[in-house]
């Protein structure tokens, strides 16, 4: 029965081997087949996006030389590197041998100008451990440069700036600072006003001891801008409301610091000052404000009127923006050029013609938030929203 049955059982237990053999390499087959399309098509997928980073790469490529030509802009002529976080206020000491730039990096760097041409411009650091400077202003003299921190709501002064920049007093003035003006004449006192920011419409003057003098309240909703001009003599702000208040500052007969007096109002903006500045210098009288509205004018007004008889200044001078309005202003000593921002594009006006003149679009890496001509109108600076550089043009000439 055994010898019979042995030779179905043996095909029995080929026929199984066989099966098995078969099925068992057929499988992976199939896998590695499937396994070849998923791979053939994965790899489609991962050519396809080469294709479009390919694409992608030539627009990159060709607008990074545009914006090389745009930073190499020939009227562009120092740029500040140097701040590691967003440069928050920046100032040109009057005398012009220094620019203040202070940073959320927690330092105020005081370059020297005449060394902005080297590679590596010689500059004087002061630090703000756990702080940072929000507001920053020069002495008429150049040697004072004062500084109000966004934490402590603190001024400090410093001088010394040829060899170390030493702190010479500091006090607390009890209300969050947007502009500092540092008001002296001589070397024998100096008045500090701090004028508030958001809510706080404020001016508050202080003398070096940091003991309060004097607090006008601006009552205009919301301060945009505290300034005043070269010859210490007035002190403007702009603000929420149209109506801009001019305020004098009056002296006792040594020069020191009396009283803050309202002197002026410019009446005839229908919406918001954003900027406002003076003309004039230590040696060119103060004739001219310009100002620069959310209504989208741009307006000089001459400031030589009998203010003490009530008069108001007049406007002269128009500009009306072809869209939008401009969100920050200044004049040249000589009160011939106006400059004036719209987002990061800067425009300068002639004043003679009111007409635009030059334009550089993309002035600064983001929206411009203070422009600042030097004490002999040549240069001007340009602060960005965020960014960590001042980029310093020419004015056009002619
Ligand atoms: C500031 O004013 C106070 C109070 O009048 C006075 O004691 C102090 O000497 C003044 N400081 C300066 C530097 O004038």
């Amino acid at each position: 029965m055994l010898d019979a049955m042995l030779p179905v059982i043996l095909l029995l237990i080929l026929l199984y081997v066989g099966y098995t053999l078969v099925y068992k390499t057929d499988e992976p087959k199939k896998e590695r087949k499937i396994h070849e399309d998923t791979q053939e098509v994965k790899e489609k997928h991962v050519e396809k996006p080469k294709k479009h980073v390919a694409k992608r790469k030539n627009p990159v490529e060709t607008t990074a030389p545009k914006k090389q030509i745009q930073a190499e802009h020939p009227l562009l002529v120092h740029v500040l590197k140097g701040h590691t976080s967003a440069i928050t206020a920046c100032a040109f000491s009057p005398n012009g041998r220094f620019i203040a730039t202070a940073s959320t990096d927690r330092t105020v760097r005081l370059t020297l100008r005449e060394s902005l041409k080297s590679k590596n411009p010689t500059f004087k650091t002061i630090n703000l451990p756990y702080d940072y400077a929000t507001a920053c202003s020069f002495s008429s003299d150049g040697k004072t440069l004062g500084v109000v921190t966004a934490d402590g709501c603190k001024v400090s002064l410093y001088s010394k700036f040829k060899t170390k920049p030493e702190c010479i007093t500091t006090f607390p003035v009890e209300h969050n600072v947007l502009s500092l003006l540092l008001n002296d004449i001589g070397e024998e006192w100096m008045t500090t006003l701090t004028i508030g920011k958001d809510d706080n419409t404020e001016i508050k003057c202080w003398n070096t001891s940091g003991h309060l003098l004097q607090t006008v309240n601006v009552n205009q909703i919301q301060n945009y801008h505290g300034v005043q001009s070269l010859d210490n003599r007035f002190i403007a702000v702009a603000a929420y409301t149209p109506e801009v208040k001019i305020f004098e500052i009056q002296r006792a007969k040594d020069g020191s610091f009396s009283k803050l007096n309202k002197a002026m109002g410019l009446q005839g903006h229908t919406s918001g000052v954003t900027d406002i500045a003076f003309d004039g210098s230590d040696f060119k009288p103060v004739n001219h404000i310009v100002t620069s509205s959310k209504d989208g004018s741009i307006r000089v007004w001459d400031i030589n009127v009998r203010y003490k008889l009530q008069e108001d200044p007049k406007c002269i001078k128009q500009f009306q923006a072809p869209s939008g309005y401009y969100s920050t202003v200044d004049i040249t000593p000589d009160g011939k050029w106006i400059a004036m921002t719209q987002g990061s594009a800067l425009y300068f006006l002639k004043v003679a013609t009111m007409q635009i003149c030059c334009e550089i679009q993309n002035a600064q890496d983001d929206d411009i938030t203070r422009i600042q001509f030097d004490a002999t109108g040549i240069e001007i600076f340009v602060q960005g929203t965020t960014s960590r550089i001042i980029k310093v043009y020419h004015l056009p000439i002619e």
